[in-house]
């Protein structure tokens, strides 16, 4: 059975000025601007305010965003352990972010430690929830594969957020939802984090099955007999090279008196080996990642529906491995996908949008407002927005509610043109369309193969978004902000709270 980690940090709050709070550390925030050094909210009196900023330098701690420098506090301070934590240049506009970073830098470099208290600004709800999640999101280690795992690398246990909003209405309302969005956040990094081995379309499955168990939630799962019954020519076009079979799971989150319906198409390969289009050897190992869009609707539904959102969040999960086994699809073959379209594979490769394509169709069945796909789709996307921002296409409607909804989340997302010379390079010579063609605009080109398959007969389409996290969804390099190593579980909260806004559409 698959393990998931299981320490979770605790946050709490306490009036701002509060002392002795029997925390290991206090935690200060610090700007680089112009002027050198500058605290943040400095809970320290005016001359020792002075004082530190103009010793931080020579310690060698700039405020960049990022830093951090720890030293000894005095008697009064919150705790015998400052950490001082850079936010870098301090700009209006990103501020809240860079708070949410600053204060995952911390909790991070505070590994190994039982209990940190943030002193860092959190004079607005909008700004207490951002340290919130980055405290929570910066408490995370996968180490549940280690034999053996050190107590130094257990994530911090409690975290305690200074706030002098302590009197208002709303903010136990603010923490709860910090400490849910960042905690499904961090399953979705547990799951990208889970080799292949361990997780593939039936343990995904269980996975989804037992994380549902205790919310409000209905769980439908098309196993290969149904798959075939219902023509989802993709999804086992797909599975078919693997001895694990494929898996298509619906996570339905329906609650009375909804305002609004939600889909959310996630692909979920649990390896890409590229099939008998073979990938090189060099990194493949990064394609047990290939089910981020999976993991993210899945949770992204379980958030909702723990927060008791009052709206219809599906999940659509389109589970394969990728493998190239002696019943593999061979380029060349043609492919009869549940909307009835044909599909020549020249790639095999290009599975995610065989796997997309189906469960876009079926969740159209159901006429939602919003269709969103979230998928590690193409290479392209990092050639051509990096590693840290996600593309984004669709119609008008859905991409801007993810526009403003990445904007207070903090997750960069790109809106990309769909023109109108990219279709012809899909067309094929023995079916409606073929899966790739060349390299040209090759997120595009994914996106607009994808656009075929929205909507369904007799049914109003539903307005709909592409989530291309190729990059975004793994970390390979070093960890930053509040983003550790591999699995990042980017665009969940995004999702969240595209979710979350739908209620005020008219
Ligand atoms: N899963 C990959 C895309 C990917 C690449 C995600 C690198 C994360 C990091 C996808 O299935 C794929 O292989 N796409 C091909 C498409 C091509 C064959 C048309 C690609 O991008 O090369
Ligand atoms: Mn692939
Ligand atoms: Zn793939």
């Amino acid at each position: 059975m698959l393990v998931h980690n299981t320490d979770e940090v605790t946050l709490s709050v306490v009036a701002k000025g509060q002392r002795r709070l029997g925390a290991d550390v206090a935690v200060v925030a610090a700007a680089s601007l112009d002027e050198g050094v500058v605290l943040l909210d400095s809970p320290f009196d005016a001359t020792r305010t002075t004082e530190l900023e103009a010793l931080l330098p020579r310690l060698g701690f700039t405020g960049a965003a990022g830093a951090t420098l720890r030293t000894a506090g005095q008697d009064d301070d919150a705790a015998a352990v400052l950490l001082f934590v850079g936010l870098g240049e301090v700009k209006e506009s990103a501020r809240t972010e860079q708070l949410r970073r600053a204060a995952g830098v911390a909790t991070r470099a505070l590994t190994g430690l039982e209990k940190a208290v943030l002193l860092l600004p959190a004079s607005t709800l909008e700004d207490f929830s951002a340290v919130a999640e980055g405290a929570s999101l910066g408490a995370y280690n996968f180490t549940t594969l280690k034999s053996a795992p050190k107590p130094t690398s257990a994530p911090l246990r409690e975290a305690v957020i200074a706030t002098d909003l302590k009197a208002d209405k709303d903010l136990k309302a603010a923490l709860t939802r910090a400490a849910v969005v960042a905690r499904h956040t961090k399953r979705v990094r547990d799951l990208v984090d889970t080799p292949a081995n361990v997780l593939y379309p039936e343990s995904f499955t269980e996975y989804a099955r037992q994380a549902s168990k205790s919310l409000d939630v209905k769980l439908t799962v098309w196993d290969e007999k149904k798959l075939a019954a219902e023509d989802m020519g993709g999804i086992l076009g797909v599975g078919r090279g693997s001895v694990r079979p494929p898996r298509l799971v619906k996570v339905d989150y329906s609650p009375a008196r909804a305002k609004g319906h939600v889909a959310l198409v996630g692909k979920g390969i649990t390896f890409d080996t590229g099939g008998i289009s073979l990938k090189p050897a060099a990194g493949m190992e990064e394609m047990k990642s290939d089910m981020a869009g999976a993991a993210t609707v899945l949770h992204a539904a379980l958030a909702a529906a723990e927060l008791k959102l009052p709206v219809h969040v599906t999940a659509w999960l389109c589970l394969a491995e990728n493998m190239p086994g002696g019943d593999a699809t061979r380029p060349g073959d043609v492919l009869t996908m549940h909307n009835g379209k044909t599909v020549e594979v020249t790639n095999t490769d290009a599975e995610g949008r065989l796997v997309m394509a189906d469960g876009l169709s079926k969740a159209s069945e159901e006429a939602p407002d919003l269709l969103f796909d979230v998928a590690t789709l193409t290479g392209a996307q990092i050639v051509a927005l990096g590693h840290r921002t996600a593309g984004l296409m669709g119609d008008e409607e859905a991409t801007s509610a993810v526009l403003a909804a990445a904007e207070a989340s903090g997750e960069p997302f790109w809106a990309m043109p769909f023109p109108e010379d990219i279709r012809p390079d899909l067309d094929s010579a023995t079916a409606d369309l073929r899966n790739s063609g060349n390299r040209d605009g090759g997120m595009l080109k994914a996106g607009v193969f994808l656009r075929e398959f929205v909507g369904a007969e007799g049914v109003e389409t539903p307005k709909w978004g592409h989530l291309d996290i190729a990059g975004p969804a793994f970390n390979a390099g070093a960890p930053w902000g509040h983003t550790p190593k591999e699995g990042t579980g980017f665009a969940l909260r995004t999702l969240v709270n595209v979710a979350e806004a739908l209620p005020g559409r008219d």
